[in-house]
């Protein structure tokens, strides 16, 4: 049966003006809220994060949980589209979540931002606005991390979703855009000023995209400059990193991103490192393929078999650096149906028990 929530929920409530102390905000108090519970978040991944695999990590401990970026220019002119509604979709086991919207667009942004809540009252905790996606189809648009070159923009983009949804309103965005900008601070100052409840802030620059290292120094830069709640990202890759980063910049969540593919036991390690100061083993090779096995079903329950080709990358993940990996991964890429995949699953699961 289907497990998923979808569209046709009923119309929202109106919005309440935000307060002007950012300390006082209900909305800030409420995000203070859902960080406290759990810290260690799951970063949104366009193409990764689809709702069966947040589910997945929800059980595993993952704190708040996104929606891959979703165009708001896309959801104007496709708002019941296949791919809009799959985007928009959740896991039962992540409410309350994340939706992220990305454009430059105040009014669009706005709108489309209503038109979510309205569709999901009860269950979106918050609307991030993504200033990070580097991608140049979207930062040459202005959008994305494009925003980040026009910070007057930004802040109208976050005005407007502030005035039209009742929910927190977040934003996403890097350490600058250029190879050598450094504008985070002053940007997330202007975001807080727009009305924002939080802000993650990815310590890379948009030239970088996702190479080099992270810059963990700007995110305590930023906590140290903002009343909000701060969420670093940024080479989350292991529970130690995550407990470091809390610790290193005083920020009040951090987000795993590369970290958690093929990897969702990051969160139960986290938390039992952070919470218990205890060091779990890793999965064993066995638990790994279960995953993979349980993934690409819950994948293929939410999207049809055609999921096996968006599972490929995932599986390469779950069996990476395990005896015979890239053979299996050969064949997972010439698997056409689940039937199929999760035969060749089940046999490598044999072929390692008799090692
Ligand atoms: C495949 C992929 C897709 C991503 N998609 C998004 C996205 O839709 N929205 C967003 O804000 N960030 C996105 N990111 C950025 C991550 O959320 C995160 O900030 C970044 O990967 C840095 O974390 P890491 O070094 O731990 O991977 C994506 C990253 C990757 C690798």
């Amino acid at each position: 049966m289907p497990t998923f929530g979808g569209i046709g929920a009923p119309a929202s409530s109106g919005c309440t003006a935000c307060a002007a102390d950012a300390g006082a905000d209900p909305r800030v108090a409420r995000v203070r809220e859902l960080l406290a519970a759990k810290n260690v978040l799951l970063a949104p991944m366009a193409g990764v994060t689809e709702a069966p695999f947040r589910g997945i990590c929800k059980r595993f401990g993952a704190g708040l949980t996104y929606t891959e970026m979703v165009s708001a220019t896309g959801l104007h002119h496709s708002p019941d589209s296949p791919t809009a509604r799959k985007l928009l979709s959740y896991h039962p086991a992540e409410v309350p979540y994340g939706v992220q919207l990305f454009g430059a667009d105040p009014t669009m942004m706005a709108e489309q931002a209503a038109a979510i809540l309205a569709r999901y009252p009860d269950t979106v905790a918050l609307v991030d606005i993504n200033m990070g996606c580097p991608v140049a189809k979207v930062a040459n648009k202005g959008e994305g991390a494009g925003l980040m070159r026009t910070p007057e923009r930004a802040a109208e983009v976050v005005a407007a979703v502030v005035a039209a949804v009742d929910v927190p309103v977040t934003v996403k965005f890097r350490k600058g855009f250029g190879p050598e900008d450094d504008t985070a601070v002053e940007f997330a100052l202007a975001m807080e000023d727009a009305g924002v409840a939080a802000v993650a802030v990815h310590g890379r620059t948009r030239a970088q995209f996702y190479h080099g290292e992270a810059d963990w120094d700007v995110i305590a830069r930023v906590k140290a400059a903002l009343t909000v709640p701060v969420i670093g990202s940024g080479d989350v890759l292991t529970a130690a990193a995550a407990k470091a980063m809390l610790d290193e910049t005083g920020c009040d969540a951090v987000m795993a991103a590369r970290g958690a593919q093929g990897n969702p036991w990051i969160f139960r390690e986290a938390r039992a490192l952070i919470d218990h100061g205890e060091t779990l083993p890793p999965p064993t090779w066995y638990e790994r393929i279960e995953m993979a096995r349980e993934h690409a079903a819950a994948l293929v329950e939410f999207s049809g078999e055609r999921a096996v080709v968006r599972m490929r990358k995932h599986v390469a993940w779950y069996i990476h650096g395990m005896p015979g990996a890239s053979h299996v991964r050969e064949k997972v890429n010439a698997c056409r149906s689940h039937a199929e995949l999760d035969r060749l699953l089940t046999e490598y699961r044999a072929y390692l028990e008799g090692l």
